[in-house]
């Protein structure tokens, strides 16, 4: 059976050849892996964040497809030099239109870099115990759909029995 290729724009090309931020950082100061259990790929940002909650560096690695690359590299360079509260401000719709749109079917892997970042912010401040008012009590959808990597065992794990008894 061919593979129709997808739509995808020019840039997320080159950045899927071309990552900015691409690998693990030694020196972070938080790290959070996140998978998807849309396609249970699976990608890890890491953040070097300063006294000041001001993000000097960020990197990621990914196991993600060339839109979650793609994704992930436009918001690692988005975030350098900024606050955490503005960091956490970031649309996946804003990301999905700078690396010039994504295919309706992959919307999920920019989602899944979005909540790949705030799971990291939200490590970041529980390992403070602080909780900024800006900061939302509740998971928000972003999150929601980057799970920790347990939970992703365990929804797969689930999909597959499902699958196998049907
Ligand atoms: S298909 Fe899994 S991250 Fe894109």
């Amino acid at each position: 059976m061919s593979r129709v290729p997808l739509p995808y724009s020019q840039k997320i090309l080159d950045l899927f050849r071309n990552p900015k931020n691409l690998g693990k950082m030694e020196d972070a100061t938080v790290s959070a892996v996140a998978g998807n259990p849309a396609c249970g790929d699976m990608i890890t940002f890491y953040l070097k964040i300063n006294d000041q909650d001001v993000i000097e560096k960020a990197s990621f690695e990914s196991y993600g497809c060339a839109a979650n690359i793609a994704t992930s590299s436009i918001v690692t360079e988005k975030i350098k030099g900024i606050k955490l509260e503005d960091a956490w401000k970031i649309s996946w719709e804003s990301i999905a239109e700078e690396v010039g749109g994504l295919p309706a079917v992959k919307f999920h892997c920019g989602v899944l870099a979005v909540g790949a970042l705030r799971r990291a912010i939200r490590v970041y401040y529980k390992n403070k115990q602080a909780s900024p008012e800006w900061l939302p009590a509740e998971l928000t959808f972003e999150e929601k759909q980057a799970l920790e990597e347990e939970e992703l065992a365990r929804v797969l794990s689930k999909k597959m029995k499902t699958s196998e008894e049907t």
